[in-house]
This record gives structure tokens, sequence and C-alpha cells, in this order.
């Protein structure tokens, strides 16, 4: 593929509607306002959004209703199935130019990995969803009432959802978010991040492609303190499913409490990565290394805390601060480049915030630990892959979530103390462990509060296997055959034989 460095002159970004998606039409924002979208490898401004609030949740959720209730139900498991085995084509063929979206609009680096593997795991999503369409069933119960009945229970969509994602992944975060939505039959509100809107945005043109009756899904953009709100504390919103940060997901639970809807949340994490001394530092070096730094350390799961064992430790510090100086930061449209930009100024002043506090800390920077500043990059919002060594548990920078690539490296002597420390944490999301030995790769996935584990590799994910929190990293989890119950309603029914 032939890209234009500046991406403001990319042709794809005349394809994508710039306006809400409400009701199976594109219409401008009630406020007529607009927000800009910036590419983060320049700071330019690529394409303005129309800045959607509370009167344009209303009208979605009145349309996402209607749909629900209206011809929408009419679509059977099978309908529903086909719907979205389309749209798993459409996304197919269209996967590089979506892609290409989140290169511009998030930073993703545009590198034959991202972009292929990006087109085959979003089909993949939603033909992993097609399949369980038709296999939603309750079942008959033999119950011990006293008389004679016949008992059943039935699984019902949820309803109207309200589903809000964030910017570090928007393309694939929305239709992991539209799957199962469309699956058991729920309709949508879909409200993006205000910092990577164009991949949703184009993903809604290409609904129209399908028969899906207007409303079904709609797209308001705008932010969160505005739309996110109106649309999590709308009494016409059944169920929020959120992916975010914790703090907002709490602010998410207080709304919620109005009409008591359901919520679902995939939150931040600061996750333990335990690497022993009997690892394949070979393998564990990259592997914890890119469980940090991959898309610039934005993803909810990367392992952070990198616990060492005391004889490796030096070793281990050394090794992985070259491999973070040898990754290439650049522009996400460059090829080469496999670490891009931080998402926003607003973010990087976060994450380079984290940096001055770890050196105050105390913690030893042994590879980046700063802004880049130097050329191009300078128009960006770059910073290198960072490691600090010597980190103490009480140190904020091995607390708090920093979403940048900056990887905390602590000592360890023995499993049953690395084990008690991995979880000294408020967050429960991800883990690894780096092991020859079975029986400790065991012991600490089974000791190890967290939604979910890795062994000798970091951070793999299929639309089969739950992606999901415990702590302050979530309820409920996305993907695989879990994610549909949090979409659906259970309901009793008794029916009284004897008479
Ligand atoms: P955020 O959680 O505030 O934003 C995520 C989404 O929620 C966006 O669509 C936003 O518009 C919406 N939102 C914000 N406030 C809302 C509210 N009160 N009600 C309803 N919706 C609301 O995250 P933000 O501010 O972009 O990033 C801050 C930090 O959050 C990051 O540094 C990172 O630590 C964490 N984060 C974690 C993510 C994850 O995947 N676990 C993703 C994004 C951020
Ligand atoms: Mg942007």
């Amino acid at each position: 593929m032939t890209v234009t460095a500046s991406a403001s002159l990319h042709p794809f970004l005349d394809g994508v509607p710039k306006r809400l998606l409400i009701d199976g039409n594109w219409v401008e924002s009630a406020s007529g306002k607009t927000f800009p979208s910036i590419n983060p490898s320049t700071g330019e401004e690529i394409a303005q959004i129309a800045e959607g609030d509370s009167r344009d949740i209303d009208t979605a959720v009145a349309a996402a209703r209607r749909a629900f209730e209206g011809p929408w139900g009419t679509f059977t498991p099978r309908d529903r199935q086909n719907v979205l085995l389309k749209l798993a084509d459409l996304i197919e063929a269209k996967a590089e130019e979506l892609r290409l979206l989140d290169v511009i609009d998030m930073g993703t680096p545009i590198g034959k990995d991202n972009v292929q593997g990006a087109a085959i795991q979003a089909a993949d999503l939603l033909r992993y969803f097609a399949g369980w369409a038709t296999k939603i069933h309750g079942e008959t119960v033999q119950n011990s009432a006293p008389g004679s009945f016949f008992s059943y229970t039935l699984k019902e969509p949820v309803g109207v959802c309200g589903s809000i994602i964030p910017w570090n992944g928007p393309f694939p975060g929305t239709l992991g978010k539209m799957a199962p939505v469309l699956a058991t039959g729920c309709t949508m509100v879909l409200k993006p991040a205000e910092q990577a809107c164009l991949a949703p945005l184009r993903i809604g043109e290409l609904l129209s492609e399908l028969d899906l009756p207007p409303g079904v899904v709609n797209i308001v953009t705008g932010f969160g303190e505005t739309a996110g709100v109106a649309l999590t504390a709308h009494p016409g919103v059944d169920k929020v499913a959120f992916t975010g940060s914790s703090f907002t997901g709490q602010e998410i639970v207080r709304a919620a409490a109005g009409n008591l809807k359901r919520v679902s949340l995939e939150l931040g994490g600061k996750s333990p990565d335990i690497i022993f001394a009997d690892a394949d530092l070979d393998a564990a070096v990259p592997g914890a290394g890119m469980g940090v730094f991959r898309n610039a350390g934005q993803i909810c799961c990367a392992g952070t805390r990198v616990y060492v064992q005391r004889p490796i430790y030096d070793e281990f510090v050394s090794r992985v601060s070259e491999f973070a100086d040898s990754l290439r930061v650049g522009n996400s449209l460059d090829p080469e480049t496999q670490i891009g930009p931080i998402v926003s100024q607003a973010q990087l002043d976060r994450v380079t915030g984290y940096l001055d506090i770890g050196k105050e800390e105390g913690a030893r920077p042994t590879a980046g630990g700063a802004r880049l500043v130097e050329g191009d990059l300078a128009k960006g919002y770059f910073v290198p892959p960072t490691v600090f060594a010597d980190v103490k548990d009480e140190m904020r920078i091995a607390n708090e979530e920093i979403f940048g690539p900056v990887a905390s490296v602590l000592p360890f002597d023995d499993i049953d103390e690395v084990a008690r420390r991995a979880n000294l944490t408020q967050f429960g999301l991800g883990g690894g462990v780096w092991t020859r030995d079975v029986g400790k790769a065991h012991r600490i996935a089974h000791s190890i509060k967290t939604g979910m584990v890795w062994v000798n590799a970091y951070g793999q994910m299929d639309p089969s296997m739950p992606l999901v929190g415990v702590k302050m990293s979530g309820w409920g989890s996305e993907l695989s055959v879990h994610s549909l119950d949090e979409y659906l309603n259970i309901k009793a029914v008794w029916i009284n034989t004897a008479v």
C-alpha cells in the first residue's frame, strides 16, 4: 500500500462521514458544533467531527428503542447470523482502510503485522459471534415445586445498549461492542472516544450495505462529560458496555443507578509479569518487553509491573533496556515504525508526568525516560520505550496505570513472595509468568488475582477466550461465550400442567 506522508492528504479521510448516525441517517449534531481530530504523529488536524450532546443521545436512544421493539425483533437468529457474516465480509474487504484510519487517528503503527493481523482478527471476531447467534437458548428445568409444573428458561436480549469505547483501538473496539449486540438481538448507541472517531464512523457507513433496520446501530460522537454522561444516565438505556479507565467506570456505575441499568466494564490495569531465574530469556526479554511497549503502552492489559527473580535481575534489566532502545519509534505511517505516538497532548502530558514522578521517587531509568523532541518527532507525541529499574512496590509508578510505554522492573526472591506482591494492587486484569518449570507456572496462574494469565507469552487474545478483569479492572467478560450473558436477560417460565 502506498500512503502519503501527510495524513491530511489521505484520500480515505474523505470517505468518512463526519456526522452522527441516528435512525439510519447521517445527521448534524443538535449543537451544530464540531471538534478536531488530531493525527498524533504530527499534531496536525485531520478532520472535524460532529459534537453530539444529550439531545442527540435522546434521539438515538429513541431510535434504538423503536428498532428493538419493531423490525429488528422480527429477525430470526439465522437472520442475525447472516447480518454478522455479511458484515464480516465487508469488514474483511475494507480492513486495510479501517486500520489505516486508526493509524492516522490514534497512532497505531502501520506495519504489516498490525494491518494484516487486524484484517483477519476483525472478521474472525464477527464470524465467531455470528456462530453464537443461532446457539442462544434457555433450558428445561426439572423443578421440585409442589403441584405439577413444567418449567423452562428463556434468554432474551437486554434491549437498548449504550456502548462506550476508548481510543486505544477504535476499529477492533467498535466491532467488539457491535458483535454481541447483533448476535443477541439488542440495539445500540455507540459513543466513540473523542480522540479517535474515524474508524467507528467508517464502520457505521459500511452498515448501510446490510439489510439492517434503521436504529439498530446508532453512532453519536462527542465528549465523555456530555454525550457519554447522557448515555449512561439515560432511563431509556437498558445496559451500558464500557471500556476505559477505572475512574470513568466508577462514574458510570453511579450514573447507571438511576434506572439500575445493567453494566459491564472493561477497565484499567497494572498487570504483573513475573520472570523466574529459570526462564528462557531469549523469549522473555522481547515477550515481556512488547507486553509493555506494544501500541506505545496504550493497552489495558499491558504487563507494566515486571517482577524479575534476583539472580537474573541485572542481566534482565540490561537486556530489556537494550531491547527497548532497539525499537524504532516513529510516525505511525512509516512501515518501519514499531512504536508510534501517544494518542493526544493530554495523554502525553500524563505519561511524561509519570516519567518525572518515577525519577523523583528514586527509580532508575535505564532506557528512554523523556519525550522525543528531535526533528519531525517533536511535532508529534512521542515517548520512547522506557524502563525503570529499582522500582519499589510502594512507588506510584508501580501502582498507577500510566498507559504509556513504561516498564517498572522490580526484583523478587521467591515464589511465595512474588505471588503475594503481584496481588498488591487495586487492579486485576492481566498477568504473565515466564519459567521452564510447569509447577511454578501453575502455582502463579492460580494464585494471581487477575482475569487473564499468560505463561511464557503475553497478551494473546482470541474471540473464543474471555477478555476479563477482577477487582477494579472490571465487571463481566468481553469476547467468548461468557460475553453473551452480558447482553441477555434470563426469564423463568412456569406452566401449571394440572389445569
Ligand atoms: P476515559 O475512560 O475517560 O474515556 C474512555 C471513554 O469514556 C471515552 O469514550 C470517553 O468519552 C468516555 N467517557 C469519559 N467520561 C465519561 C463519563 N463520565 N461518562 C460516560 N462516558 C465517559 O479515558 P481517558 O480520559 O481517555 O484516558 C485516561 C486514562 O484512562 C488513560 O491514561 C488510561 O490510564 C485509562 N484508559 C484505559 C483504557 C483501557 O482500555 N483500560 C482505555 C482508555 C483509557
Ligand atoms: Mg485523533
